[in-house]
């Protein structure tokens, strides 16, 4: 019995196979219900006590060589088979899917880029204001229907005072209140408006705000950075048009219209045949502000505006509906893949 396991040991160290088939037949030779190790096991039964010992651990060790032996083929001779079903390993690669930027980001990104070319810097504030960031130091009187529940998210507290901002200006507050003048700055971010949900309208969205102070800053040239931005954003021959309007904190102040860039002011659906599309709010800080944030209005005037994102990116990108932005559909989305 020695003779034969020794036998059997020097064969399975020589075992080749050149293919998965191959190595299975070494298995079902050696080590299957009928196959010769097995069948020592079952003789090694009827070995008698004094020799169990011995013969139990050459046997024992065959068994393991002659397993991991059969193993080793297999996977050897398996990868061999993956490599050649792979084929023309120079063929070029799968594409990967690729993800899309959000068109709300992509604006985003684009109106950034627009002002720091100008100067401007990027500032940011808290979304949770209290009434005085919000409102108070922009001049919104006491009664105003801004404050209302209607259109502001208050935060429950005892006294009432703390709300979802409705706007961003609440950071030109607390960069004024904090800054020296020249200011010069942008203020991105998500607002919350307590409306009903629609095409139209939503309960939040996001803006970017702009803030110019210096010495001797004047309405030409909140006009002319405007206009820069209008052309950049929309092509070198829009046009830009104000009209007068009103806002608590400036004054003079005007909305502004900036031609439309796809009938060229011919009047389309889009601009409602008007030739033109309403796309910000701005006007001259009104100095009892700049004196509510601790800034001399004697020696410093300056300029104020605030538009919506997600109105420019309709407006860019002929988005219908509102809702479209925050339902985080693929088909959506996916449009804006090849936009960087
Ligand atoms: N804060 C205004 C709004 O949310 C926009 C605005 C900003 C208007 C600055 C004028 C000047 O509607």
């Amino acid at each position: 019995m020695k003779e034969t396991i020794e036998k059997l040991l020097s064969e399975v160290e020589q075992l080749s196979a050149a293919n998965a088939e191959e190595a299975e037949q070494h298995r079902i030779r050696l080590l299957g219900k009928k196959g010769v190790i097995t069948a020592l096991f079952d003789a090694f039964k009827t070995v008698g006590p004094e020799q169990k010992k011995e013969f139990g651990k050459i046997l024992n060790e065959l068994k393991n060589k002659a397993s991991e032996k059969i193993e080793v083929l297999k996977s050897s001779t398996a990868s061999t088979a993956a490599s050649h079903s792979e084929g023309d390993l120079t063929r070029p690669g799968e594409p990967l899917p690729l993800g899309a930027r959000h068109p709300l980001s992509l604006v985003r990104k684009e109106i950034d880029a627009i002002f720091t070319r100008l100067g401007f810097v990027i500032a940011d504030g808290p979304e949770i204001e209290d009434d005085w960031h919000n409102f108070g130091a922009l001049n919104f009187p006491e009664n105003h229907p801004a404050r209302d529940m209607q259109d502001t998210f208050f935060i429950e507290t005892a006294e009432r005072n703390i709300a979802l901002r409705t706007h961003t200006s609440s950071v030109q507050v607390r960069m004024m209140e904090n800054n020296k003048p020249p200011l010069r700055m942008i203020m991105p971010g998500r607002v919350y408006r307590n409306e009903a949900i629609s095409a139209r309208a939503h309960c939040f969205f996001h803006q970017v705000e702009g803030l110019y102070i210096d010495e001797n800053v004047s309405f030409a040239d909140l006009k002319q950075t405007l206009m820069y931005f209008a052309q950049e954003m929309f092509g070198e021959k829009t046009k830009i048009r104000l009209r007068p309007s009103y806002f608590p904190f400036t004054e003079p102040s005007a909305e502004m219209d900036v031609s439309c860039s796809l009938c060229a002011g011919e009047g389309c659906n889009v601009c409602k045949h008007s030739g033109w599309l309403e796309i910000m709010g701005c006007g001259m800080v009104d100095p009892a502000v700049l004196e509510n944030c601790g800034i001399d209005s004697k020696k410093y005037s300056g300029f104020a505006f605030g538009m919506g994102v997600e109105r420019i990116a309709q407006l860019k990108y002929q988005v219908k509906d509102l809702r479209l932005y925050s339902e985080n559909d693929v088909r959506f989305l996916k449009q804006f893949t090849s936009v960087v």
